[in-house]
């Protein structure tokens, strides 16, 4: 496999990144997946743009202008013959000798991409069958809004919900979900489609937007609020969304299967639009 490291294509063998990376010392970076179906890149300008963003909340420029940035995933899933998978990206704010405080702006910021091949993504079996979910408080920081690499609770999760038997978790906060452990959490009740507002609390799903967007298009009925996990459990139907797994549907949170335990038909139909506008 050929990635990208600061200004060079190189096999991942020979990819180097220092000791003193402040992503490595601090996860002091932040990172993006965009998918690829067909050799197509989705939605890439919604990716450049939170990352634009997730570096400006840090004080971070952008490393290199948009366009260079999609030359350089374009360039990678053409090298790597990637047809379905995902491009990473991931910048930090470069190596320094460790201390708390930022090293000097001059400082080179890191910049590493790689891909990875998933063939047949969008036919994932899971689709066929939903997600089992499990809840678990949600311990992360207040800026979920940033895309971070800071994972380590995230991962935790979803360990825990393995652990259980089920397949992924969903966070709560103050009595209410707040997003999955990689993903946006969307509950269905009487046709209406409800998922957290934006805030500091989630981050700002790229395919969120998307499928929201769609969702109206097709005119469902949604709403941007917080639910519970009470409520999650006496919806008809659920699901989540991520550049990842596109539209998944959820059958059971906490045990309690939702409606009669199988994918549900807005969670079906939202999938298949999403990957039909997205091909
Ligand atoms: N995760 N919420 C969290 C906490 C996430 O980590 C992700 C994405 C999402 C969905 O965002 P988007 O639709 O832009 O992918 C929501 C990626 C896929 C990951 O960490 O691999």
């Amino acid at each position: 496999r050929i990635v990208y490291v600061n200004g060079a294509f190189v096999p991942e063998a020979e990819a180097t990144v220092s000791v003193f990376d402040r992503g490595f010392l601090f996860a002091d970076g932040v990172y993006e997946v965009t998918s690829v179906l067909s050799g197509k890149l989705l939605d890439f300008d919604g990716h450049a743009r939170r990352l634009e963003r997730s570096l400006a909340e840090l004080d971070m420029p952008m490393p290199m202008t948009q366009d260079a940035l999609l030359e350089v995933h374009r360039r990678l899933v053409a090298e790597n013959g990637i047809e379905d998978g995902l491009v990473y990206l991931q910048v930090t704010r470069g190596a320094a000798d460790r201390d708390f405080a930022y090293p000097p702006k001059d400082t080179p910021q890191t910049v590493v991409l790689f891909t990875q091949s998933k063939p047949g993504l969008a036919d994932n079996p899971a689709a066929q069958t939903g997600l089992k979910i499990v809840t678990l408080p949600d311990l992360r920081w207040d800026r979920r809004d940033i895309k971070t690499v800071q994972l380590l609770y995230p991962s935790m999760g979803k360990m825990a919900a393995k652990a259980q038997g089920a397949d992924d978790a969903w966070m709560v906060e103050d009595g209410v979900v707040t997003e999955g452990t990689s993903n946006n959490a969307y509950i269905v009740k009487d046709g209406t489609i409800v998922t957290r507002h934006l805030g500091n609390e989630i981050l700002h799903g790229i395919t969120r937007a998307a499928v929201l967007r769609f969702a109206q298009e097709a005119q469902m009925k949604v709403e941007e609020r917080a639910f519970s996990v009470e409520e999650a459990q006496d919806a008809d139907e659920a699901f989540v969304t991520s550049a990842s797994a596109f539209v998944m549907p959820v059958v059971e949170i906490d045990g309690a299967a939702l409606g009669n335990g199988t994918p549900g038909p807005i969670a079906k139909r939202l999938r298949e639009i999403y990957l039909d506008e997205s091909r």
